[in-house]
């Protein structure tokens, strides 16, 4: 049976820094209280004419294909896990695929929010673990600036999120002491509509306690997007954050522990813990949870915030441009998102 490895990393952000000072002139916010709150100082927004969810995963994925040395032919998989894609459908997996003219090979879109790099990196690794695959493409990219309500209404969400991009290209490998060495997955749909966004969707009330628009009266065009939903800002992420938070704190150190205990290892054995950005706060309660030195955590949310399913690979693709791993480094990823879904990897460099 072969191992998964990560042959090439690469990331993206756009070049647009947004302050949390900037984020003033909108709403009524400080960047006393986001940096307290979540310990982040700016963010990246995309380009808005020019730049899409698909176009920044196409700027991370040359570069993982180059550090992988390969070419965009050699590519037999796409992956491609986002929140923020440019179509309702299709998936950026084929605007992936068609921008960055590779063959005809199949393309895969994931939707699991914070948790998306880590479910990719499992479907990934069963599809090379089998012999199946030899050059997966694993793309995770954002662009939420373009939906974000910057009023002061929004203002628990919008002063947490930024825009970036990160992709690896993953490889089989039968190197002794390599890869990925285990994967695992998490859902709790009790508390769906606690981090979500409801609109334009298919749900007609069913599942929402406080009802949006009169269906019995709508058009059915206005079923899927009426103007009552925009007022009711439905067209936004809803976030009760308190709820998020206090949730991410205990399921974080499960699925770490569990990875860790899988593998016959404890928290001090790892090089390196890369935790999905979702908020500095969370991170650090995690490293004090787990007893953790410094320099065994990544985090980079106080340069980009939140950028959901990309912050995972951006800090992994950031840590080993600056050498923070070596070959052999045992590494653990983990996250917690919307769904609420979590889910760890845990992995030899
Ligand atoms: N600026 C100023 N004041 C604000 C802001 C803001 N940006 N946002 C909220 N407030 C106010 C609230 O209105 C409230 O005021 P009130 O007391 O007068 O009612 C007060 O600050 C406290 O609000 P809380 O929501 O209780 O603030 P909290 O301390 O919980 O911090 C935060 C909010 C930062 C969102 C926090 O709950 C959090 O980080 N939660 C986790 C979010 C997260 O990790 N999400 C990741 C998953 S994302 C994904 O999966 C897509």
């Amino acid at each position: 049976m072969f191992k998964t490895v990560i042959a090439g990393i690469g990331h993206y952000v756009p070049k647009n820094v947004f302050t949390n000072n900037d984020l003033t002139r909108y709403m009524d916010t400080s960047d006393e209280w986001i940096q307290e709150r979540t310990g982040i100082k700016e963010r990246r927004y995309a380009d808005r004419t020019g730049e899409t969810t698909t176009t920044m995963g196409v700027e991370a994925a040359k570069m993982a294909i180059e550090k992988a040395g390969i070419s965009n032919n050699d590519i037999d998989f796409i992956i491609f896990a986002t929140l923020s894609p440019d179509y309702y459908f299709p998936g950026c997996g084929v605007l992936l695929q068609r921008a960055m003219k590779m063959n005809e090979v199949g393309a895969l879109d994931i939707r699991n929010q914070c948790s998306g790099f880590v479910y990719a990196l499992s479907v990934a690794d069963q599809f090379i673990k089998t012999g199946t695959y030899k050059n997966i493409l694993l793309v995770c990219s954002e662009k939420h600036s373009f939906g974000l309500d910057f009023s002061t209404r929004g203002r628990n969400v919008s002063v947490i999120f930024g825009d970036g991009a990160a992709a690896c290209v993953l490889q089989p490998t039968q190197e002794e002491g390599r890869g990925v060495l285990s994967t695992h997955l998490h859902s709790d749909g009790e508390s769906a509509e606690i981090l979500a966004m409801f609109n334009p969707g298919t749900h007609a009330n069913h599942w929402l306690e406080q009802k949006v628009a009169n269906f019995d009266d709508a058009e059915m065009g206005e079923m899927f997007m009426s103007h009552q939903m925009i007022d009711n800002a439905q067209n936004f992420p809803n976030m009760d954050g308190p709820t998020v938070f206090k949730k991410a704190v205990v399921k974080f150190p499960e699925v770490i522990m569990e990875a860790l205990e899988k593998n016959g290892y404890k928290p001090s054995d790892l090089n390196l813990l890369i935790p999905h950005q979702a908020n500095l706060r969370i991170a650090q309660f995690v490293q004090q949870k787990l007893q953790l030195k410094d320099e065994q955590v990544y985090n980079n949310i106080e340069r980009f915030g939140n950028t959901t399913a990309a912050s995972i690979p951006i800090a992994l693709s950031e840590a080993s441009e600056l050498g923070k791993i070596k070959k052999g480094d045992l590494v653990c990823m983990a996250a917690f998102g919307s769904g609420f879904t979590w889910g760890s990897a845990l992995m030899r460099w």
